[in-house]
């Protein structure tokens, strides 16, 4: 949430910084801003509300000389989306310019206390109160910029990644962070700061994460520092990244989503490549050759996540409790935090986040932690704060995920998580040898029949057009599709904002089918289930109400077909694995509905793509 990008060097810093502000817009976009600084420390500061691209328009035929600058795209948290609660923050004083990613929790009493000292605040956010504390600080101890900063950041409670220009050091870039991320690229004789490291891997290929509590200052002449908060020097190690991470192109697609959505089958080749051995028929995870005892020990499973994390996280739970015969829990991440949870130290607790940057996830990584229990992590951004703080884990390979909607994450975590019940149920000796390899073979093939599925777009963009009538949508499945209806219906709201729900089917009975009439659209996943004929009840009942039926079914199903409304075929594969295919047509339906509704599908409204305040 809310995108940083930072710049001093000998380029032109403008370009550097709406480039990188660009290739944050998944974080937030309601504003952007920028603050450019020439050699002698004058600033100027254009925000405009909107997209990177309206900040460009709206500064189109301005000055925008000079090496040093700020710049962030906005989600907001603390007053509405204008150009007046853009960032940067420009303090009083016009010494100090900011800009900030996270939340100051107790900018209240701040800005009341700088308000009884004379400060005249422009904004209704959270940052400016920050930025006029530390114009307050410098005022009264006419200290160094940093030892400034030292003494604000002590008085502020909350989350905060922030870059910050100060007038009487133009030839200076300041950086700190606390539960937020953000990275510094290091250049000859340059550097940058960004959110994360794709505007960075543009330019360098060495990358210092900031820790918590860390401020770095940074200058052409004198490098980089990194001191704490007590002005403890901090070593930082160098990162070596691959370089120009960020230039993901829609590649002729659209949109972003869809060309994600495309890209699923060879995600999750990649994702199964020097795992999966389809000549022996097994599963290996390095992770849990490494860590095997640990594993295999384990009393109980808990899985935390948020969002679509979490719904990959209920297929985990049956995956593990199923396969490997080990008790699973899933939990909000949001609430496992704040639930005083039992936790012991011989459990095992899994976090799936696509972003590795959610601040929920990260703080129940920490309290469990505390807790002694062993963290896995199952991630996708590399290099991200998750993987940086688990015992072990695996990334889900399946490249930058722009499109602010979930698609190729979800599938590449089921993916991974099938690897690890599969590799974990082999050494507990709890799967028999033909189930196994029958599954390991399925999996292998996969790729394959996702291709398949991908096939039935048109038809899928020609029904979306039938149903942008709808104001509510039911989702329906059981067992492994029971978590597949409830994406199914995130997708929908996430991107068309239809109001959907996902239920177990058989909870029909017990309420929502008293919402089904001529105008219902009930889309059922009826694909490879054990329990085919009670999901089948399910659909003459909807029938007999009618309901309109959207039907996943198993290619060659000739009795749902028959009364459904719309089938759409999905190849046969083993149960545990057909949410990697029966989530297909799902996200193209929602993706086709909320097109043909004109809605912005990469980033819509309200969203983010990475959660990084509470
Ligand atoms: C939905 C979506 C969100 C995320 C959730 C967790 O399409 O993208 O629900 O799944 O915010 O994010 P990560 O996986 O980055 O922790």
């Amino acid at each position: 949430m809310c995108g940083i990008v930072g710049y001093l060097g000998y380029r032109d810093a403008y370009p550097v910084l709406t480039d990188g502000l660009k290739q944050l817009e998944y974080r937030g976009y309601d504003s952007a801003g920028v603050a450019l600084s020439d050699d002698r420390g004058n600033l100027r500061v254009y925000k405009e509300k909107g997209k990177v691209a309206d900040l460009e328009n709206y500064a189109a035929d301005k000055d925008k000389s000079g090496h040093l600058g700020i710049a962030h795209t906005r989600w907001a948290t603390h007053g509405e989306p204008c150009a007046r609660n853009a960032h940067p923050h420009v303090s009083a004083s016009g010494r100090f310019a900011i800009v900030h990613n996270g939340i100051i929790e107790n900018y209240p009493v701040l800005r009341t206390n700088l308000e009884a000292k004379g400060y005249v605040f422009q904004s209704s956010t959270d940052t400016e109160a920050l930025v006029q504390l530390i114009d307050y600080i410098a005022a009264q101890t006419a200290s160094d910029t940093v030892s400034v900063l030292q003494t604000a950041l002590k008085m502020v409670v909350g989350a905060y990644a922030v870059a910050l220009i100060d007038r009487n050091s133009p030839d200076r870039l300041y950086a700190a962070r606390k539960s937020s991320p953000l990275a510094v690229g290091i250049g000859e004789s340059e550097f940058f700061i960004a959110s994360d490291m794709n505007p960075i891997s543009c330019y360098t290929d060495k990358v210092v994460y900031l820790e918590d509590g860390e401020i770095a200052e940074m200058s052409c002449a004198g490098g980089l520092r990194i001191v704490n908060l007590d002005n403890a020097e901090c070593s930082h190690e160098i990162h070596k990244v691959p370089k120009n991470l960020g230039m993901v192109q829609k590649g002729g697609f659209e949109h972003f989503m869809l060309k994600e959505i495309f890209e699923q089958p060879d995600c999750i080749r990649d994702c199964m490549r020097g795992r999966v051995n389809p000549g022996d028929k097994t599963v290996t995870l390095s992770s849990v050759r490494e860590f095997r005892d640990r594993l295999l020990s384990a009393g109980r499973f808990i899985i935390v996540a948020c969002g679509t994390s979490w719904h990959a996280g209920l297929i985990g739970k049956q995956l593990l409790e199923s396969l490997c015969r080990i008790p699973a829990e899933v939990v909000y991440a949001s609430e496992f935090r704040y639930s005083n949870p039992v936790i012991h130290d011989t459990d095992v607790v899994v976090a799936i986040s696509q972003s590795g940057e959610t601040a929920d996830t990260l703080a129940a990584i920490e309290l469990a932690k505390q807790k002694g229990a062993f963290i896995y992590g199952i991630c996708n951004a590399v290099g991200s704060s998750i993987p940086r703080i688990t015992d072990a884990g695996s990334y889900i390979h399946a490249g930058p995920e722009i499109g602010v909607a979930s698609t190729k994450a979800f599938t590449g975590q089921v993916a991974v998580l099938v690897m690890l019940a599969l590799d974990l149920a082999r050494e507990k000796g709890t799967i028999d040898d033909i189930c196994y390899a029958r599954t390991v073979e399925a999996l292998d093939s996969i790729p394959d029949k996702m291709k398949s599925v991908l096939k039935e777009n048109g038809r899928i963009a020609s029904l979306a057009k039938i149903f942008t009538y709808a104001r509510n949508f039911i989702y329906l499945g059981r067992g492994y599709s029971y978590p597949v209806a409830l994406e199914g219906a995130l997708k929908l709201k996430e991107i068309s904002y239809i109001h959907a729900e996902g239920y177990p089917a058989a909870e029909m009975k017990h309420g929502p089918i008293a919402l089904i009439d001529d105008e219902m659209p009930v889309v059922i996943i009826a694909a490879g289930n054990a329990l085919y004929d009670k999901i089948l009840n399910n659909v003459q009942e909807i029938k007999a109400r009618k309901g309109r039926v959207i039907a996943i079914v198993t290619e060659g199903d000739d009795v749902i077909s028959k009364i459904a409304d719309t089938v759409i075929e999905i190849p046969q594969t083993e149960e545990c694995l057909t949410p990697l295919l029966s989530v297909i047509p799902l996200q193209m339906l929602a993706y086709h509905i909320a097109v043909c509704k004109g809605k912005d599908v990469d980033r819509p409204r309200n969203l983010a793509k990475s959660v990084t305040v509470e």
